[in-house]
């Protein structure tokens, strides 16, 4: 109930600032071919992402990131700090990250803790593998000795979600959720493929075990199957179920294509093949719709960012991208050149728009405007640190695997005991008892009570901060713009039928298609770049809050339309994008109905 008044506030402190010294303030001027500035810049943006973390604090819980923000989110945090360790060395975090990673493993030692059930994604659980796997590649301090090893947890995560491969559904994948009773369980998502995809791929090079490539490998061949990597190699947000997954939701985050580009990578350091390396070009060519700006070598968060449609989840995407592209370079040197020039570009654009905050250096979520964008928030910063590391991934050791130096010892069974208790879909009985009567009862009037609460919540973040009408007046006006909005549902619904036709590929020469690496059939490129949504200002779906890393707006966001660019405009600045796609059938689809 807090988030409808911040407008307010944050508009009174905005004026506050702006009266005071705020005009003081000096953006980080990084360098980034030097190792100091680096340093001390990302040392700065560490103290203040960590100042958002109360884990360690008497009575928290650690690992836990505060409201609001999901469990994942704590993953994708000590992730981070592995990252902050492994390029400066620096071991101030050390201890708060080890007891983080290692406090939400979970009684099974697979990071599916008991309270994490009502929420807990594959993806979820596997930002926190991605963050142990990570740890094992950099030797990052073990914990001690009666506690659970990187890699071997590492495996564990790996082992539950091979298990819950979903050969019966959509001919195979993963499901988003893991239990049965959370939203999204009839939903197939690219980032649950892409975070156990990668996870496959680093285990078969970090261990040499053939078995985590073929797995690997079977993810990426399904993902090409579905088209939810195209021939342009953009990677899309997932499908649903009920309809087989052929309605693919069609937003594109950097974390999707990180995430593949991270396994390809991986893979192609292991395999040393042609096939593998065509793919992770392609992909590669793929992610440049992300990078944005006068050069087109910023990287922006496109599907939400320049319309300011980001949530909480999506202001960290750029973290990964970030942090898997500059993996990259350390496993495909070759690389270096493509990739170093729009990392850095980034990381400098990035700390300058550090002058948030009371201490004026806060990171906003917007890199390619050259100001800050006045939010702040664990995925703000975290963004920033990463892409400010990334400058120096040329300088720090290799990513190493157990024939290099790694030291983790494996696991290979681990969660072992446990790897079926989804499958799918049974919910984990044996943590679950049959609720009795009263537990029903109790349960009903929490339910009455909570959707209660949903609904008062819904009237006020539906209620126009802005509109100078009072509460009242806004409702007589609802009916006419609910009506509004469900009238352009079918719409966006029918456009999605012509997607392939507006949603145009800028194709590099000398760039594979993904059906030329694949095994789908070849067809002609199209010229051309897909361009990033622009969305409609409307009351619709503001503020939504939703239960883990979905899109937003998920599953309708009628309001969202995209704007396709003219072949050989593709650098048309987030000025020009977010007053294009006013006609009716440059409409984006929003995702299927259920
Ligand atoms: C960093 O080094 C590269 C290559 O050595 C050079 O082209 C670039 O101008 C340098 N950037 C800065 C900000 O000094
Ligand atoms: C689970 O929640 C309880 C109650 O808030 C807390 O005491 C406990 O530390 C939590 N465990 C984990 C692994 O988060
Ligand atoms: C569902 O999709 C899968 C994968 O594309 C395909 O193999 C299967 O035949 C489809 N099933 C139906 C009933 O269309
Ligand atoms: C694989 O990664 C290692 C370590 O980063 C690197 O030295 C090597 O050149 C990479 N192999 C290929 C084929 O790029
Ligand atoms: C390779 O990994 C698989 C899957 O975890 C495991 O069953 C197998 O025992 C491993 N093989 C070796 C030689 O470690």
């Amino acid at each position: 109930m807090m988030r409808p008044f911040a407008g307010p506030w944050r508009t009174l402190t905005a004026l506050l600032a702006v009266a005071g010294p705020a005009r003081l303030a000096v953006a980080y001027d990084l360098d980034p071919n030097s190792t100091e500035s680096v340093t001390s810049i990302a040392k700065n943006m560490a103290d203040d992402l960590l100042s958002f973390y109360k884990g360690d604090e008497p009575g928290q819980t650690p690992g836990l990131p505060p409201d609001p923000y999901f469990w994942w989110m704590g993953g994708a945090m000590m992730g981070a700090l592995v990252e902050y360790w492994y390029y400066t060395k620096d071991d101030s975090y050390v201890e708060t990250t080890k007891r983080g990673l290692l406090f939400q493993v979970g009684k099974y030692d697979d990071y599916m803790p008991d309270n994490q059930t009502l929420t807990e994604g594959n993806d979820d659980q596997g930002f926190w593998a991605a963050a142990v796997m990570s740890a094992a590649e950099y030797n990052f301090p073990e914990g001690r000795d009666d506690q659970p090893s990187w890699l071997g947890l590492a495996q564990a995560v790996f082992n539950t979600q091979a298990a819950r491969w979903d050969d019966a559904h959509c001919g195979g994948g993963l499901r988003w959720q893991i239990y049965n009773w959370n939203k999204g369980w009839d939903y197939k998502n690219s980032i649950s493929q892409g975070t156990f995809f990668s996870l496959a791929a680093r285990l078969a090079l970090y261990t040499g075990n053939d078995t985590y490539a073929d797995w690997a490998t079977k993810t990426w061949d399904w993902m090409i199957d579905l088209e939810f990597i195209d021939k342009w190699w953009y990677v899309y947000d997932g499908a649903h179920i009920p309809n087989n997954c052929t309605e693919i939701v069609p937003w594109q985050f950097t974390y999707n294509s990180g995430a593949f580009i991270l396994g390809a990578a991986a893979m192609y350091n292991y395999t040393e093949s042609d096939e593998w390396k065509g793919r992770l070009d392609g992909l590669l060519e793929g992610a440049k719709v992300f990078f944005r700006g006068p050069n087109n070598d910023i990287m922006q968060e496109v599907a939400c960012e320049p319309v300011d449609r980001c949530n909480v989840d999506q202001k960290s995407f750029k973290a990964y991208l970030a942090r898997w592209m500059a993996a990259t370079i350390q496993w495909y040197p070759d690389s270096y050149d493509r990739l170093s020039p729009l990392l850095r570009a980034s990381a400098v654009a990035a700390a300058a728009q550090c002058t948030g905050g009371a201490n004026k250096r806060m990171c906003g979520s917007k890199w390619s405007t050259q100001k800050n964008d006045g939010s702040e928030g664990i995925g703000q910063q975290m963004s920033a640190m990463e892409i400010t590391l990334s400058c120096m991934i040329t300088k720090r050791d290799p990513i190493l695997t157990s024939d290099t130096g790694g030291t983790s010892e494996g696991d290979p069974g681990a969660g072992g005991s446990e790897i079926g208790r989804s499958r799918n879909g049974e919910p984990p009985k044996k943590d679950y008892p049959p609720m009795t009567a009263g537990q029903r009862a109790g349960a009903a009037i929490l339910t009455t009570i909570v959707i209660g609460l949903l609904l008062l919540g819904i009237f006020w973040l539906w209620l126009d901060e802005t509109s100078d009408k009072g509460p009242l007046d806004q409702i007589r006006g609802l009916p006419s713009s609910a009506a509004a909005a469900a009238a352009m549902v079918p719409i966006a619904g029918a456009a999605s039928s012509s997607r392939e036709s507006q949603f145009m590929s800028e194709k590099g020469p000398g760039v594979q298609t993904a059906a030329e690496a694949g095994t789908t059939p070849v067809e002609e490129p199209v010229p051309g770049v897909a361009a990033p949504a622009e969305v409609k200002r409307s009351s619709v779906a503001r503020h939504s809050r939703r239960a883990s890393n979905m899109p937003l707006g998920w599953p309708h966001n009628p309001s969202i339309r995209w704007s396709v660019a003219e072949p050989g405009h593709s650098g048309q600045s987030s000025s020009r994008e977010s007053t294009r796609g006013t006609d009716d059938d440059e409409i984006r689809p929003a995702a299927p109905a259920h």
